[in-house]
């Protein structure tokens, strides 16, 4: 490598976002959210790989610009492989292989959720291993011993929607918009969690999650009301569907902790953004003497510092891929036994 400065990149699904590391150290990083989805309720996978070919370039630009560096001073590309939208992975690993080609500097593939994982270390020298992670975002449901940077182990996950596919559904039912879960998070503040009890679901001898039910059970209670009620109640309602998505992550993960012998506890993906998450997770932690690792709201959603640290961690391992790196859109952690 030419030198230990790492471009980043992200374009997995609707951010684009570019960060700059020199070592483990974070110079800069940017992250553009493409505004085009917000009226159709979801991210159109064909206008987000069409607004990452129309942005990543401007949003590198911008990043090396506020880092004070050239092209000249990037010894190595980060470029998430997956999972994602397979048009979007394509836009920035495209852009990635060229400019490591045109650079002559390494690539390295970063898997999306491994990011999520270690965004909470962003900008620090050694990871606290091992751990438990609460992986929670808009595609995943799971929980994960983490022994090192590339062992882990699934202790339990959702078997069907996804928590932050849950809180986006249920924002949808609400109308209330997109993305949800930050709709959600911020309504509740208003809003009583004891005005309605929605179901939380667990399964006997597992660590499994379960969501569908739970927003099958909102359909059917709005369904149910006089007109206006809805409307009227919509703090209370965002509350009490919040509280229960709350109630099962966080216990959950705390059985857990307690049966593996955890003392360690990382929250990981967009869904950590949550404040309400966050609230019982310390105050759970905290009474039991755990640890708890709550990610920079910024590094919560999707970002490219992730993405550069963990370029950071494959550089010092000399683990470079080649040009021949593949998008995997389904790409998923590999887990031991
Ligand atoms: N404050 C919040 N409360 C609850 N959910 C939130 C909050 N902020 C963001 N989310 C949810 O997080 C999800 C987005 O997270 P993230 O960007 O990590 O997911 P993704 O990249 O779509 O999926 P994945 O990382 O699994 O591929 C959305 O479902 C969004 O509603
Ligand atoms: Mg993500």
């Amino acid at each position: 490598m030419k030198t230990s400065i790492i471009l980043g990149i992200e374009t997995s699904c609707d951010e684009t976002a570019a960060a700059v590391f020199r070592g483990y150290e974070l110079i800069h990083h940017i992250t553009a959210t493409q505004l085009v989805h917000t009226s159709y309720g979801g991210v159109v996978p064909e206008y987000a790989s069409r607004e990452h070919n129309k942005l990543l370039g401007p949003v590198i630009r911008g990043v090396l610009e506020q880092s004070e560096m050239t092209l000249a001073d990037i010894g190595g590309i980060a470029v998430t492989q997956g999972p994602g939208l397979a048009g979007s992975l394509l836009v920035g690993l495209s852009y990635a292989k060229g400019l490591a080609l045109g650079l002559d500097v390494p690539i390295y593939g970063i898997n999306h959720i491994e990011g999520h994982i270690f965004a909470n270390f962003i900008g620090e020298k050694n990871l606290p291993t091992p751990f438990l992670c609460m992986l929670v975002s808009g595609g995943h449901t799971q929980l994960i011993h983490v022994e090192n940077a590339r062992d882990y182990k699934l202790i339990g996950q959702t078997r069907d929607d996804a928590a932050g596919e849950a809180f986006d559904k249920v924002a949808r039912l609400l109308g209330i918009g997109y993305p949800g879960g930050p709709l959600i998070d911020r309504l509740s503040k208003e809003g009583s969690a004891d005005f309605h009890h929605f179901p939380r679901s667990s399964f006997d001898g597992s660590y499994d999650f379960s969501f569908s039910g739970l927003k099958t059970n909102v359909m059917q209670y709005i369904s149910k009301q006089a007109p206006g009620f809805i409307k009227d109640h919509l703090p209370d309602i965002a509350a009490s569907f919040q509280e229960a998505v709350v109630d099962v992550l966080s216990g959950q993960t705390m059985q857990a902790a307690r049966d593996l012998g955890h003392d360690r506890i990382v929250l990981a993906g967009g869904v950590a953004a949550n404040s309400r998450l966050r609230e019982r997770m310390v105050e759970l932690t905290e009474a039991e003497g755990k640890t708890l690792f709550n990610p920079d709201l910024r590094y919560c959603t999707d970002n490219a510092a992730m993405i550069a640290y963990m370029g950071y961690w494959k550089s010092i391992s000399g683990s470079a891929d080649s040009l021949d790196i593949a998008a995997i859109p389904n790409l998923k952690l590999s887990f031991g036994g």
